[in-house]
């Protein structure tokens, strides 16, 4: 296999992706971070070069990568198993990645698992090109699209607010933005150039750290051909909802006349706040992130096109039985493991609001300085941290994992499992799992499905990659909360593991950062 290799250095820096100046970390200086391209089958050889800074270690997570046999190359320090990933990379440190894309392609990308960092700009798109792509002959060009959202508080000082007693979400636009900030008004809006009678496959990513996005292109359907890296029977949508981490491709037609076009990329507000009441208001502001579709021959101005206007059902995603696998494939049976996960939201024994699943939240590394802090508010010795490894162990080889989750709130949860894509064999409102719901037949595998308010949903997968895998919802703050579970695949094998020198390292590396005083 062809290796590739990226330097990609992680540092502090000032920016303005929404015209407002704000201190950023970026990957090699830029936003989003740079995209990685490469061939289905290639070695990715990526050095992380970590210049954050004092007590802000770094960790890089390649999101819907399997990560077959290298599970401490995931990204997500603070698992149960000690060792069985990675350490967070210090100040100063470089940690080199090395894992295989093996038989996966499409559209993938990478950023933090760590502190919300992501959120602070440390995201890009990771492309796997595919030389048997079955669609090569449908387009002509293609272009990557990030979604993201910004925000102008620091991302640590957000989730406090957020986890404190009484929360507030702390969202600033620029116009709100106080007297004496370097806010330019009229920022620039990303242009994408089509050519006339040509056909663009877009790759289009969801970023965020807390918003679901509505996307459409005024006036041009958008033909769905891949989502979460499996190609779909095409299905044609004019607006298309993409819960945070979830990816598609689509092929847009340049046959419209020659002119400007809006690309947009709207977010509800009642995704963002995301309660019972809000969601049930009709008080929904909407934030739209625009850009510009512009045939090569049009008019250097802005668009007057106006936009799409069906109804979709409130933070919802593509309704699963809509999307079908090009190539059909047996769903997996019989299930030998059957894991039940009830979520909520509650407060712990120092009175922080929480997410709990299984009545457990998530805590990480005691070692990292923010968790630590977080964890123990202002409690002073670490002794006294709850600390809860939410692990569920699967022991079964090529066994069959259904996961029934019970969203017992009021909130809609992007929910993400690393290692594997699973079957999504249904969804529905209430507490108790419908059978007839369930799609046996040719259900749609992702690695992100948003499981509504108040419901349940099913997903199915196969254990053949030993690792601890996290399984969390992808907003960030209830990551930060504690929403998160690992999954112990195949623990047997996975003692057999010997880790590779780097990682052990890394570890020595990390604990001799964090000696008290130092
Ligand atoms: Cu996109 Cu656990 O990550
Ligand atoms: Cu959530």
């Amino acid at each position: 296999p062809v290796s590739r290799y990226y330097d990609l250095v992680v540092s502090r820096t000032e920016l303005a992706p929404d015209g407002c100046l704000t201190e950023a970390f970026t990957v090699n200086n830029q936003y989003p971070a740079p995209i990685i391209h490469v061939n289905k089958g290639d070695r990715i050889i990526a050095k992380v070069t970590n210049h954050l800074g004092p007590n802000e270690p770094t960790a890089m997570h390649w999101h819907g990568m399997f990560q077959r046999g290298t599970n401490w190359y995931d990204g997500v320090p603070g698992m149960v198993i000690e060792n069985s990933t990675q350490c967070p990379i210090p100040n100063d440190v470089s940690f080199v990645y090395d894992f295989s894309t093996g038989k996966q392609s499409g559209t993938f990308w990478y950023h933090a698992h760590i502190r919300g960092q992501y959120a602070e700009g440390i995201r890009g798109p990771l492309i796997i090109h595919d030389p048997d792509d079955p669609y090569r002959d449908n387009y002509d060009y293609e272009y990557a699209v990030t979604l993201s959202d910004w925000y102008h508080d620091r991302i640590a000082e957000l989730i406090e607010k957020r986890m404190a007693p009484s929360y507030g979400v702390g969202r600033y636009d620029c116009s709100a933005a106080p007297a004496g900030s370097k806010c330019q008004k009229d920022n620039p809006l990303a242009v994408y150039k089509f050519k006339s009678g040509k056909r663009y496959r877009l790759r289009l990513i969801n970023t965020s750290a807390m918003a679901h996005f509505i996307f459409s292109i005024d006036s041009h359907p958008l033909m769905i051909i891949e989502a979460d890296g499996s190609y779909t029977i095409p299905y044609t949508v004019n607006r298309l909802p993409i819960a945070i981490g979830q990816r598609y491709s689509v092929i847009v037609k340049a046959d419209q006349k020659i002119d400007n076009y809006w690309i947009r990329a709207s977010i509800d507000s009642r995704c963002i706040l995301n309660t019972t009441e809000t969601l049930n208001s009709n008080s929904a502001i909407n934030y739209n992130v625009t850009g510009i579709l512009r045939y090569i021959g049009a008019e250097k101005i802005e668009p007057t096109t106006t936009a799409f206007t069906e109804e979709l059902p409130v933070c919802l995603g593509v309704p699963q039985n809509n999307l079908k696998l090009l190539k059909p494939e047996p769903v997996p049976g019989p299930v030998t493991d059957h894991i039940l996960f009830n979520v909520t939201f509650g407060t712990d024994q120092f009175n922080i609001s929480r997410a709990f699943i299984n009545n457990s939240s998530f805590v990480g590394d005691i070692n990292d300085p923010t968790i630590k802090k977080l964890a123990t508010h202002e409690i002073n010795s670490v002794a006294e941290i709850p600390l809860k490894a939410n692990a569920y162990p699967l022991e079964n080889p090529d066994g069959v994992v259904d996961i029934t989750i019970l969203n017992s709130n009021g909130g809609i949860h992007p929910f993400h499992l690393h290692g594997h894509i699973f079957y999504v064999l249904g969804t529905g409102p209430g507490l108790v799992v419908d059978e007839s719901l369930l799609n046996l037949v040719d259900p749609f595998p992702r690695d992100v499905f948003s499981v509504n308010a108040t419901s349940w949903a099913r997903f199915r997968f196969k254990t053949n990659n030993p690792g601890v895998w996290s399984f969390h919802c992808h907003i960030e703050f209830h990551v930060e909360m504690g929403m998160i579970a690992q999954l112990v695949e195949l623990p047997n094998e996975l003692s057999k593991v010997q880790l590779p020198e780097p990682v052990l390292d890394l570890c020595e590396k990390y604990s001799s950062s964090n000696k008290p005083d130092s």
